[in-house]
């Protein structure tokens, strides 16, 4: 099915008179959550998809929608009652965020996300699982984990910009289990998600939660994401 086109523009602005633009595409699980498809996420997704961006715009354009996946992240994460007493004397009764959080990131192209993490949550300790897909057959190979010790009774952001079949996801996940994590404190951070690769994933791990900037329209034959960026890592990295 192709990917829905809907008017994308400011609120006030009646819909006949938006510029239409392609959206993601909708999908029923409960664990995957898209973001909003706001006039400003699909401008920053335009401009890191068209081939022409050179690597700093990349950078800097890619860095924004992090930024955003990382605060919708954090919405996923379970808060307690907290009260506070204001200077002036008055109680103000709000929440806290309680537990203990890492972020995982599935090199190379995950490591990108992991200053965004940092900027909303100081210090935060930071895991890394070395996957590769492999050129030829597109099947995910793990060389290398490096996670903390207590990773078990930590809420873990998963950080993955692209998710093509899944492979490499499901194989980082795996490894999470491995080490104890259950699956209900894993969150899966990612930008660009093919449809295959996320509903297989969603209904591999339905209590782990997944947060995507977009779900794209599918995989080409050689499994890149289309209409896509191309490669991720390349792109923000060496090219
Ligand atoms: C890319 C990307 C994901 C993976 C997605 O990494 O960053 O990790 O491919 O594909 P999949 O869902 O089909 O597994 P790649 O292995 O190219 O390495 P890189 O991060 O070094 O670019
Ligand atoms: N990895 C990428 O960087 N891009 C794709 O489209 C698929 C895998």
């Amino acid at each position: 099915a192709p990917s829905p086109a809907q008017g994308v523009g400011p609120i006030y602005q009646p819909d006949g008179e938006k510029p239409t633009a392609t959206v993601s595409k909708e999908i029923s699980y409960d664990n995957v959550h898209v973001l909003p498809q706001t006039p400003q996420l699909i401008a920053l997704l335009t401009m890191i998809r068209d081939k022409r961006t050179v690597r700093a715009d990349f950078i800097f354009y890619s860095n924004r929608i992090i930024r955003l996946l990382v605060e919708e992240g954090l919405n996923h994460l379970p808060v307690v009652e907290q009260s506070v007493t204001t200077p002036v004397g008055r109680a103000y009764l709000g929440v806290k965020f309680e537990g203990k959080i890492c972020g995982v990131s599935i090199m190379r192209a995950g490591e990108a996300m992991e200053q965004g993490l940092r900027d909303c949550c100081r210090s935060v300790r930071i895991g890394k699982i070395l996957i590769q897909r492999d050129e030829e057959t597109c099947m995910p190979k793990l060389f290398y984990d490096k996670l903390p010790a207590d990773i078990a009774d930590r809420w873990v952001l998963l950080l993955d910009p692209m998710f093509a079949t899944g492979g490499s996801a499901t194989m980082a996940v795996e490894v999470l289990k491995q080490k104890g994590v259950p699956e209900h404190r894993i969150l899966f951070l990612n930008l660009i998600a093919s449809p295959s690769g996320v509903t297989e994933f969603a209904e591999r791990f339905p209590k782990l939660r997944v947060v995507t900037a977009f779900i794209d329209q599918g995989l080409d034959d050689k499994k890149y994401i289309i209409p896509g960026l191309g490669d991720f890592g390349d792109r923000y990295y060496t090219l």
